[in-house]
């Protein structure tokens, strides 16, 4: 028994806190009791909401339990940083951040608000940057990595078709000034650092207009 934490000593904290992260299972009706502190502003369906021209609240139904406990461990140690979220966070211990992950995860997901004014070029340029990339910026597509339809890939790669876009283009906004680092090798840091923002806007409209599930 006494090898376990020799080993984990020898990874160093980085390493522990990510054994734990998979070690602790949710329990989806304890995390509704959770959810409690979050519908003020993710909504009781779990929607968040689109404000124009304000903080977008992200949709939070039907997210990744994996994903969704990193974002809040990363929040935590503050690889990325949002001050609404702060107090939040750090009402939860790891159980509550497993639970109430568990809890989103099984909500059916709605959809993506603050695309629908979006003219038709606009649109058509998000379309091509999400599904084909643009070789001329060195702009892979989104989907390479997001997946089909973009609706998410595994743990890593999250859904972002019917993501609210505000909150799509603010993501995308605080890689490129450095205030979200969290993703692994850099990957969304180098993509968005490429990008204008009339490209962000662009692919952020498109997406909210797409369906994040399947059916
Ligand atoms: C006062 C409003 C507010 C409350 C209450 C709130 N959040 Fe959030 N949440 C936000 C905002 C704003 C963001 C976007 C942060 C950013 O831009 O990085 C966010 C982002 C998130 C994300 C990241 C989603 C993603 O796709 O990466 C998760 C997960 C999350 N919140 C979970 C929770 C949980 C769980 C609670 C309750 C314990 C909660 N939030 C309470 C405003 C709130
Ligand atoms: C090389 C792989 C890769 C490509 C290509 C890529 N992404 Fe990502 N993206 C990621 C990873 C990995 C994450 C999760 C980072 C983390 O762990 O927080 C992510 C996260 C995101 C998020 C945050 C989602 C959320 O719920 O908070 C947004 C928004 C996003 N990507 C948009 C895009 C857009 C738009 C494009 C295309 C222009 C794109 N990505 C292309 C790898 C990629």
């Amino acid at each position: 028994m006494r090898k376990i934490p020799i080993t984990l000593a020898a990874f160093g904290l980085a390493a522990y806190a990510g054994f734990a992260l998979a070690a602790t299972e949710g329990d989806a009706e304890r995390g509704k009791e959770v959810a409690n502190l979050c519908i003020a502003c993710h909504q009781a369906d779990g929607s968040g909401m689109h404000i124009e021209g304000g903080e977008s609240w992200p949709r939070l139904a039907g997210l990744n339990a994996t994903y969704f406990a990193k974002q809040i461990h990363d929040i935590k140690t503050g690889t990325r940083v949002n001050a609404t979220m702060t107090p939040f966070v750090n009402m939860l211990d790891d159980q509550k951040i497993a639970d109430v992950a568990a809890y989103y995860s099984q909500l059916e997901p709605t959809a993506g608000q603050g695309g629908a004014n979006a003219d038709e070029a606009t649109l058509k340029r998000g379309q091509q940057l999400a599904e084909r990339g643009d070789w001329s910026q060195y702009i892979v597509s989104c989907k390479s990595c997001h997946g089909p339809g973009n609706r998410g890939a595994g743990d890593v790669f999250p859904g972002i078709a019917g993501q609210h876009a505000g909150y799509i283009e603010a993501q995308l906004k605080a890689w490129k000034e450095g205030t979200r680092k969290n993703d692994p090798q850099d990957l969304m840091g180098s993509i968005a650092r490429r990008m204008s923002d009339e490209d962000i806007h662009a692919v952020a409209v498109w997406l909210a207009n797409q369906s994040a599930s399947s059916k």
